[in-house]
């Protein structure tokens, strides 16, 4: 039955967008593909944030919880090796929850928080504000995941990327180089990443942290095609869709589709596709790393590993790694 979502697919992530007046060219183009596909940006407007924030609760999703742990764990030790008084940029803040979980040991000069999903976003950093004061802050929405700058206001000493809940994953292991490389051009030699990488596991495990009892990543994966009728002016029938995530271990990584329950035909202006029962949108991959090749992946990209914290239980690597002197 899953034959049609295992085939080979054009990488989720890869996008032609480079701001939001082409977001409808984006997806007219992704989903006129041969095998259609969404770019998982989009999975993140202001209800698939919460949805996100939801998922993080589930007890089947295990890489928050256990990041968590590691940052609770090893505070003190990981404020030590990525020092004080760093400039903090967050990448895919969210909610903005696990870098204030490291602001009193870290205690950054300035926080940068930095989203795709605007308002949810300005609303975390209002919050933020109000417990920590004394930190200089600003809330940037945008996506990073293509070319991007850094505007004037984020200081340029000792620039600290925190990227965090395996998002890096979220790339195929290709594009995640290009953007550890991009991430290297925009700091100094002062610069470094705190980096949580999710490492390949059971696949029960796997499974279902991708596709939970409770439906909620069912309706978080859903939620983009609302996201999309909206963006594009789509007339996608949520209910005539079923979540699909499960790993490929092959490939070492988790795939998310989104299946046509029956025949149908959704229309946007200027385009349309027919999609007949069993067809698949691919929304996401999670790829999942061995420790030696995320290490790996940082040395190619311009960084050295300077320290990794691990979880014993659940194998789930929080890395700091310094600029590489260039
Ligand atoms: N960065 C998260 C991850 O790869 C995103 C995510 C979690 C996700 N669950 C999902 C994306 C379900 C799509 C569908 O773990």
């Amino acid at each position: 039955m899953l034959t049609s979502c295992t085939s080979e697919m054009t990488p989720a992530g890869v996008s032609a967008s480079h701001g939001n007046a082409h977001v409808a060219d984006e997806l007219h183009a992704s989903l006129g593909a041969v095998e259609a596909w969404i770019s998982p940006k989009f999975l993140y407007d202001s209800l698939g944030s919460k949805l996100f924030e939801a998922i993080c609760e589930l007890p089947e999703y295990y890489p928050t919880r256990t990041e968590a742990a590691i940052f609770e764990r090893h505070g003190a030790e990981i404020a030590r090796v990525a020092g004080k008084g760093a400039t903090l940029i967050d990448l895919g803040a969210g909610n903005c929850a696990k870098a204030a979980s490291l602001f009193p040991l870290l205690q950054p000069a300035q926080y940068v928080a930095i989203d795709i999903s605007s308002e949810f976003l300005h609303d975390a950093l209002g919050r933020l504000r109000q417990r920590f004061p004394q930190i200089a802050m600003e809330a940037l929405g945008m996506d990073f995941s293509q070319q991007f700058a850094l505007p004037q206001q984020v200081r340029a000493a000792r620039r600290l990327f925190f990227y965090p809940g395996s998002s890096i994953g979220n790339f195929t292991p290709d594009e995640a180089e290009a953007f550890l490389r991009r991430l290297r051009a925009q700091c100094g030699n002062d610069g470094g990443i705190l980096i949580g990488i999710d490492l390949a596991k059971d696949k029960a495990v796997l499974d279902a942290a991708y596709d939970d009892a409770l439906g909620v990543t069912a309706a978080f994966n859903l939620n983009i095609l609302r996201h999309v009728n909206t963006l594009l002016g789509a007339d996608f029938d949520i209910r005539a869709w079923r979540h699909h995530g499960f790993y490929n271990a092959a490939r070492s990584r988790v795939e998310m589709h989104l299946e046509a329950v029956r025949d149908q035909e959704v229309r946007w202006p200027g385009g349309a596709r027919r999609f007949e029962a069993g067809d698949c949108i691919h929304t996401e991959n999670s790829y999942k790393y061995q420790q030696a090749d995320a290490v790996k992946l940082l040395e190619r990209s311009g960084f050295e590993a300077t320290r990794i914290w691990t979880d014993p239980q659940c194998p789930f690597a929080v890395i700091h790694a310094q600029a590489i002197a260039q």
